[in-house]
């Protein structure tokens, strides 16, 4: 299959990134990351998430983020919701989708969300009939569905499973997440094609946290599928609280490069991006990890 001429890129480095911050961040540094973002031309960002401030310390000042952002028409602002509680916090902030994160583990729902992924399916459904009730759009993620920090192996077909399950329950899109970034390409794109069994190809996506260093790798082998949508990173902030060891999403930067080069379009500005990148860094006082925004840094200092 030719690849995609055009893909949305969805930057989760605001909540993704910052919800694995020990120390904590002001509002007004995540309320400026989300403006840059938009400024930079981007058509989806992660902000925030509405999950119990006591698992998630960092994102306790959802509420304010969210009602400080600068919002551009037709940029999709997205917020993490777990069950009913959170969508009610997040409803007034209107965001334009709600996230529900399910996973493709038992034992990582466990630990991640406090259910088994049943109990978790019926945790999201009343979240998906409100969210449906009140126009908002609803993502689903579907989290170590190529790998797993307790249970080790995840099979595709556990990833099909959660897939269908949120479709049942009116979930619009998926996103098949390697957590733990363990995933090589050939494994991501059997992930996808699980999902894709009960999805359309432009309502599946990739978001592969970059630990072992394959994510563009694997975003490379989901774009030759035909997939065009992915979440990234800036600066390739983050992890996930739950899975120890983790890094962050694959850099955004490292991926706005890559399509680049592959004269893919996404209505991005790279040198922007990069700009945004090297100041969040900056700010959490350390090196971008982010090998293309790093090297074109470092060119423009030069
Ligand atoms: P629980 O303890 O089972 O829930 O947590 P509960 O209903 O028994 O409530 C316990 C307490 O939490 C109560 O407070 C509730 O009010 C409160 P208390 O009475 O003890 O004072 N509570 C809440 N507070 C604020 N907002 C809420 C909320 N819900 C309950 N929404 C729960 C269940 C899901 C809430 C908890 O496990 C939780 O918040 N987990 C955090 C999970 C999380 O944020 N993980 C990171 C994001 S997912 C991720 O990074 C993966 C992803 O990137 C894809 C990938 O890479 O895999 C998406
Ligand atoms: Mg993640």
């Amino acid at each position: 299959m030719a690849l995609p001429t055009r893909v949305r890129i969805v930057d989760v480095g605001p909540r993704d990134g910052l919800q694995n911050e020990k120390q904590m961040i002001a509002a007004d540094v995540k309320v400026e990351l989300v403006d840059r973002l938009t400024d930079a031309g981007f058509g989806a960002i992660e902000v925030t998430s509405f999950v119990s401030p006591k698992w998630v310390p960092q994102m306790a000042d959802g509420a304010d983020v969210m009602a400080r952002i600068r919002r551009q028409p037709g940029v999709v602002y997205s917020v993490l919701v777990p069950n009913m509680k959170g969508f009610d916090s997040a409803l007034p902030t209107r965001p334009d989708e709600i996230v529900v994160f399910g996973a493709a583990s038992e034992a990582f729902s466990q630990k991640n969300i406090n259910c088994s992924i049943a109990e978790s399916i019926e945790r999201f459904r009343p979240v998906c009939d409100a969210a449906r009730a009140a126009n908002i759009r609803i993502r689903g993620a579907i989290s170590c569905a190529l790998g797993c920090p307790y249970q080790g192996e995840v099979t595709p077909a556990a990833v099909g499973y959660v897939a269908r399950l949120m479709k049942e329950i009116g979930v619009q899109h998926v996103g098949v997440a390697d957590t733990i970034g363990t995933g090589t390409p050939r494994a991501a794109q059997a992930a996808i094609e699980a999902a894709l069994a009960h999805y359309p190809l432009d309502e599946v996506s990739g978001h592969f946290h970059d630990t072992y260093g394959q994510a563009t790798a694997n975003v490379y082998a989901c774009l030759e599928l035909g997939v065009s949508t992915f979440d990234t990173s800036i600066a390739g902030l983050g992890g996930c609280p739950y899975a120890k060891g983790a890094t962050g999403n694959v850099a955004t930067e490292d991926v706005l490069y890559l399509l680049r080069g592959l004269g893919i379009d996404t209505g991005i500005d790279l040198d922007k991006t990069v700009a945004i990148g090297q100041w969040i860094s900056g700010v959490l006082e350390r090196k971008a990890f982010a090998r293309a925004g790093n090297a074109m840094a470092a060119k423009r200092a030069a």
